[in-house]
């Protein structure tokens, strides 16, 4: 039985991903986040009472805190999930992206150092390889080359995890995915934001041509990818996740808007994101070969089963977008 610490357990892929192990395990879990305006405990409403877990509210930047839930936990393993995780806010301020990606990192790995632990899983992103021409995959052995202040905190993080592989031993191992999608994801990110303004016949953004590719994959898929990599990961390794279904960002609009039976002319194209990487495409073959791992869901059926969740659960996002979102939209999209 593995005493887990899960970090950022509160936002999307975390939720799923404490969800998941919750329902199929007798693992002990420990699930600390700071509840940014990504992070919500009513993903997690269905745990609270369950002995095998406990929630703490608080800062992975916060050595005493992280030192004394080690001790008084005696964790086995580390996830490491919480992160600030949208790019077009690191273009608007990056500050905190390095506090909590980079620092709040080093804190755990310095916590893991001293109370010493079987695995310390650092998830990162297939952003730290930077953008793709119109050929080719990222490989686990394609160089680093962030391109936004949000996948330069997450490479740094990388780097750093490695080191402490590499000069104490640390057992890290460090998966890297792409794109993701599924219930429980803020709609900041394009296919959440696309479903819910659709639904409220709100125009949908797409920056500049809406050609820009991006690698899709389920969210459980990814997770059990994690759960894997955990459990049998190569230490001081690296593992690319993805289920190769590469999609330019127009197609995934004009599927929402379908699936939803919206008129196309709700889209409108806007101002392009800075730096705005051009095409994402991963080489999971190792986790495949090595692990055995290959993706589970078929998209058309998930993209519907999402689409179907976000109709189902208005509550859960009209809390969300009555909120402190509404500032950050206006900050970014311009009031309309
Ligand atoms: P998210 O933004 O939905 O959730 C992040 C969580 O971390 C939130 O609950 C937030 O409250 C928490 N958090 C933020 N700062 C914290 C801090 N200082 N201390 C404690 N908790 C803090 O992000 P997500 O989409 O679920 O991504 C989770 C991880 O997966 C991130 O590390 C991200 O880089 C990585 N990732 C995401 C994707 C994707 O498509 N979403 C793909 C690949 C990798
Ligand atoms: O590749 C993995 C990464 O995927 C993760 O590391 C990040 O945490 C996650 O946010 C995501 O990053 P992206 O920048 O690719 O995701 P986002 O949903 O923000 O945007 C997807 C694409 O859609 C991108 O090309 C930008 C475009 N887009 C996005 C928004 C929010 C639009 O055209 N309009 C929009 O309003």
């Amino acid at each position: 039985m593995k005493r887990l610490l899960i970090t950022g357990g509160a936002g999307f892929i975390g939720s799923n991903y404490v969800n998941s192990i919750l329902s199929s395990s007798d693992d002990f879990v420990v699930n600390i986040d700071k509840l940014t305006y990504a992070g919500n405990l009513e993903n997690l409403k269905d745990n609270e009472t369950k002995r095998n877990y406990k929630f703490v509210k608080g800062d992975i930047c916060n050595f005493e805190l992280i030192d004394y839930l080690f001790t008084k936990y005696k964790f086995t393993h580390v996830i490491n999930f919480a992160a600030e995780s949208h790019v077009d806010r690191s273009i608007l301020g990056s500050e905190i992206f390095y506090r909590t990606n980079v620092i709040g990192t080093n804190i755990l790995l310095e916590a893991a150092k001293r109370h010493g632990v079987d695995k310390f899983l650092q998830v990162s992103t297939d952003e730290v390889y930077g953008s793709l021409g119109e050929e080719g995959l990222f490989t686990e052995k394609t160089p680093l080359s962030p391109n936004s202040p949000y996948s330069s905190s997450k490479a740094a993080a990388d780097m750093m995890a490695l080191s402490f592989y590499h000069t104490y031993d640390l057992p890290i191992a460090i998966t890297r995915c792409s794109n993701n999608y599924g219930q429980l994801q803020f709609p900041e990110k394009l296919i959440p934001l696309m479903i819910i303004n659709a639904l409220s016949d709100k125009k949908l953004p797409v920056y500049g041509d809406g050609m820009n590719i991006r690698d899709w994959i389920y969210v459980l898929d990814h997770n059990k990818a994690i759960e894997l990599v955990l459990d049998n990961g190569r230490v001081g390794e690296v593992y690319n996740i993805g289920a190769s279904k590469e999609m330019p960002n127009i197609e995934i609009v004009k599927l929402v808007l379908n699936k939803l039976d919206k008129s196309e002319e709700l889209i409108e194209y806007v101002t392009d994101r800075l730096g705005h990487d051009r095409r994402y495409a991963i080489d999971s073959s190792k986790i495949q070969n090595e692990l055995g791992w290959s993706p589970q869901f078929d998209f058309e059926n998930a993209m519907e089963n999402t689409i179907d969740w976000y109709l189902n659960n208005k509550n859960w996002w009209e809390r969300i977008i009555n909120g402190s979102y509404q500032d950050y939209y206006e900050r970014q999209y311009g009031k309309n």
